[in-house]
């Protein structure tokens, strides 16, 4: 350990890279170029490759399948690290039974009723894929695609480019839709998520990413003794099939309400019919900044044991916090543990599910010639 922690050192003075302390540990703070790698291979043979990045004290390792954050390590208290994010340690599982793991989420990330929407008079069906709904893009969304990836180094920052063309109906959503999406890793270990798209035609779109935090580290248990505060004084109740009703409803007075830290635990098992249909949180929190220009802090998870705190500041309206109810012990993650219920939660910053479905919901429509554009930032401490 000491060795190992001393020739990283070493190396980082070699390189010409300044060091700095986090939780009593040397962490290199310059950009070194990623690394990649072969990671598999799909059933028609085209290859997976999983890029390797690191920069002030965080080290992640992505996926071009799905942009797939495997691994995100993040030290403790202590500077102990520990991989933060749940995965698989094969393409095969990704390809064949992933719940969204570290995946990239589009063409619209949650849920559209029935998988239909209209648009400037036209409806269009969608890949049904949950129930009778669609999710997270359909059967094929962008989860389960293979990224063109390119590494960069900016200044102190490192990062990849990835990129992915959706064709013209693909899934049934209309218009060729070109996205990149930018994963930055800061001199501060600040993981940055810039998402850009155009398209052909007038469509609907909401992307997001799908990591599952632990912060006591994948495969250690229940994250129900983690706390969370989300600044929403609102939520969007939903149906059984988890598609909003339309009702922005207060959290107050309900286990919804997280505007103070608590223990994800506390309420968990409160009864309330909106739990009762979700096998738990499952539900879009609506941000009390809105949409902004830039990305603010709404929410802010700490894991008392390790120490290790995620912040995340979003431009976005919506945070979806689900609390891992569908884990079911059935799949074998990365460290060789089985992830069970409750074992990762998800916070997912998006416009709202279902919004093509209700116009009192901030719009998600993207029309030729115009960009959109979205950012999140996760911050990491202990
Ligand atoms: C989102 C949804 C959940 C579930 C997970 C993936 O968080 O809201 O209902 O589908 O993705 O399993």
């Amino acid at each position: 350990m000491e060795l190992s922690r001393r020739t990283a050192i070493a190396g980082a003075a070699a390189a010409g890279v300044t060091t700095a302390t986090v939780g009593g540990t040397a962490h290199a703070t310059g950009g070194r170029k990623p690394v990649k790698e072969l990671f598999g291979k799909l059933a028609d043979g085209t290859k997976v490759h999983r890029w390797s990045l690191e920069n002030g004290g965080t080290r992640m390792k992505v996926l071009s399948w799905g942009g797939v954050v495997q691994s995100l390590e993040i030290p403790d208290r202590k500077g102990r690290y520990a991989n933060v994010s749940l995965g698989f340690d094969n393409i095969e599982d990704y390809v064949a039974k992933t719940p969204y793991f570290g995946a990239l989420i589009g063409r619209f990330g949650n849920r559209i009723a029935k998988g239909r929407f209209t648009l400037d008079g036209k409806s269009y069906q969608l890949s049904v894929n949950d129930g009778a709904n669609s999710l997270h893009g359909g059967t094929q969304g962008f989860d389960k695609r293979v990224w063109d990836v390119e590494p960069f180094t900016k200044g102190s920052d490192v990062g990849l480019y990835l990129h992915y063309t959706s064709a013209d109906g693909e899934m049934g959503y209309p218009g060729t839709l070109k996205v990149k999406v930018t994963y930055t890793l800061t001199r501060h270990g600040d993981w940055r998520i810039d998402y850009e798209a155009t398209t052909t035609k007038a469509t609907v779109v909401n992307l997001t990413s799908h990591v599952y935090w632990n912060l006591a580290g994948e495969g250690s248990g229940t994250i129900e003794n983690h706390e969370l505060k989300i600044a929403a004084g609102r939520y969007t109740p939903t149906d059984a099939g988890l598609i909003p009703t339309g009702e922005l409803a207060k959290v107050s007075g309900t286990p919804f309400d997280f505007r103070k830290a608590k223990a994800i635990g506390r309420d968990i098992r409160d009864g309330h019919p909106q739990q009762v249909l979700a096998k738990g949180y499952d539900h879009n929190w609506v941000l009390d900044k809105g949409i902004t220009a830039k990305p603010e802090h709404v929410a802010t998870v700490c894991d008392p044991s390790s120490g290790r705190t995620l912040k995340i500041a979003t431009v976005e309206p919506g945070l979806q916090f689900y609390s891992g109810n569908f884990l079911d012990g059935t799949l074998t993650g990365t460290g060789g543990s089985t992830y069970r219920q409750g074992d990762a939660l998800c916070l997912e910053t998006q416009h709202f599910p279902d919004s093509p479905n209700h116009s009192s919901f901030p719009s998600t429509v993207l029309r030729p010639g115009q960009t959109y554009r979205t950012t999140t930032v996760h911050t990491f401490g202990a």
